[in-house]
């Protein structure tokens, strides 16, 4: 019998330690070191295995074109950087609940109608909970073979007795390897089964997508300690209440990462957004409120919409507080700071809330003057044009910075029938045909001037 050893590991990041600490040495986090119990492997000297891979010249490496394949959903090949990469471990993360299974469940319909095999391992419900789910998003293949399994043993099995081209696991947490005696979920199962998977992926040549939760405690480990160990990282995110998702890669070792996805949850299943500033344009309640402005920002390959709201009020507090969501704490300080000093707004006694409206993160300082000027105009109640598209890095000096992108903003604003766009002075020409009204600026006043009204 094979001794018992207990080890404690952070379920966190995965940090292994042979007694209980507070705080975790690795990451800093306190309290998330948890017992696990292993097998120790009986003390047999493992035979030396030597590789005859030959070292190569890097001008001699010939180059493999991987094999992408679509999901059927653009937005999501997208993010994934034009499709699916064969053998390649992708993980879709995501808070419970949000629709992972259903977004996944879906792409494996795609997939199949094209004649791919697909394997989906349901290791957290029954088959025919997963039946009935296909049935109301129509879903139904020849191809699709659905497997309800948590040991990972009998699932390597059934991919050598069904040679699927792709493999799902839904989800990760709830699967075990009976190498180790672990409880499922626990970080050393995830990283066990994960090793496992990837070497199916890329000795078997079979593409390996796997779902992971996302909780809030420490106690279940998050995908975190994944992360490095798979070829791409989506994240599926959104308000539970409303029917927008969004999916948004974290890494991504074939394409890049700044794309993002955009989908509405229906009654019958995940429908594409291809036009998404149309959606978040259409949730604009009040068109001419003091503190909300359209700014255009850049994600990925395209331009989208979004709205700006900033609430400016006397602050009851001894330091006046600062929120901001979806954009970046810091920036929002700087750009508070110009405010200040370049045009003299006080607001030292002013709490400043921003919120970026559609469940977007703007991390790209093209926003600062639509935030500028979000925050100004509820301070002086007053209003930016409704019909005008706010875009414009600001420098300390309270100069308009350029902007990457910038034609394919405009376009983009043109196209949803705004009829003005406060851009940052160029030096050249901008190229193309535009029916907008085009406002150059070159300082925060000047921008001002061209599109604030009284109410
Ligand atoms: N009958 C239904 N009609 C419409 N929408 C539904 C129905 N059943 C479920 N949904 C939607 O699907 C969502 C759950 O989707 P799904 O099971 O794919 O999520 P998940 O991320 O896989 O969840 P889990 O973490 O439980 O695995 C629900 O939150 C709900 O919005
Ligand atoms: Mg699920
Ligand atoms: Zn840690």
């Amino acid at each position: 019998m094979a001794k018992l050893k207990t080890k404690w590991v952070c379920q966190n990041c995965g940090y292994e330690t042979a007694k209980y600490i507070g705080r975790c040495p690795d990451c800093g986090s306190w309290g998330t070191l948890t017992e696990e119990i292993e097998v120790k492997q009986t003390t047999q000297k493992p035979t030396v295995v030597i590789d005859d891979t030959p070292v190569c010249l890097i001008n001699e490496i010939e180059i493999k074109e991987s094999i992408k394949f679509s999901t059927g959903f653009e937005e999501l090949d997208r993010v994934l950087g034009s499709g699916l990469v064969q053998g390649s471990l992708v993980l879709l993360a995501g808070d419970p609940g949000i629709g992972k299974s259903t977004l996944i469940l879906q792409t494996a319909g795609n997939i199949c109608k094209k004649g791919k095999k697909l394997l989906y391992v349901c290791a957290e419900e029954s088959g025919s909970q997963v039946k009935l789910r296909a049935q109301r998003l129509n879903v139904n293949s020849d191809n699709l073979y659905v497997y309800s399994q948590t040991n990972l043993e009998s699932v390597i099995a059934q991919i050598d007795n069904i040679k699927p081209e792709i493999l799902v696991i839904d989800s990760i947490q709830s699967i075990y390897t009976s190498n180790i005696t672990s409880s499922s979920g626990s970080v050393s199962q995830i990283r066990e089964c994960t090793n496992s998977l990837m070497d199916i992926a890329k000795n078997k040549n079979i593409t390996v997508i796997i779902i992971g939760h996302v909780t809030k405690d420490g106690n279940i480990a998050g995908p975190k300690v994944l992360e490095h160990m798979v070829d791409t990282v989506i994240y599926f995110e959104g308000d539970k209440y409303k029917s927008q998702r969004l999916l948004r890669s974290i890494k991504n070792r074939f394409g890049s990462t700044n794309e993002i996805g955009v989908f509405n949850m229906a009654e019958n299943g995940l429908e594409e957004v291809t036009n998404p500033s149309e959606l978040f344009m259409k949730e604009r309640t009040d068109n001419a409120a003091p503190g909300s402005v359209i700014i255009a920002t850049n994600e990925g390959t395209r331009a989208l919409l979004v709205e700006v709201q900033a609430l400016v009020g006397a602050t009851s507090y001894p330091s006046p507080r600062r929120v901001s969501t979806g954009t970046e704490f810091n920036r929002l300080l700087q750009i508070i700071a110009v405010l200040e000093k370049r045009i003299g707004l006080n607001l030292s006694k002013h709490d400043v809330y921003v919120n970026v409206t559609g469940g977007i993160e703007i991390d790209e300082p093209a926003a600062d003057l639509g935030i500028a000027l979000a925050i100004a105009t509820c301070y002086r109640d007053v209003i930016v044009d409704p019909n005008c598209v706010i875009i414009g890095e600001i420098s300390l000096s309270g100069e308009i910075r350029n902007v990457s992108n910038l034609e394919k903003r405009i376009y983009e604003a043109q196209k949803l029938g705004f009829k003005k766009a406060i851009v940052p002075k160029q030096n050249k020409k901008l190229q193309g045909n535009f029916d907008i009204q085009i406002i150059e600026v070159a300082r925060l006043m000047e921008a001002i001037s061209a599109c604030v009204s009284k109410k």
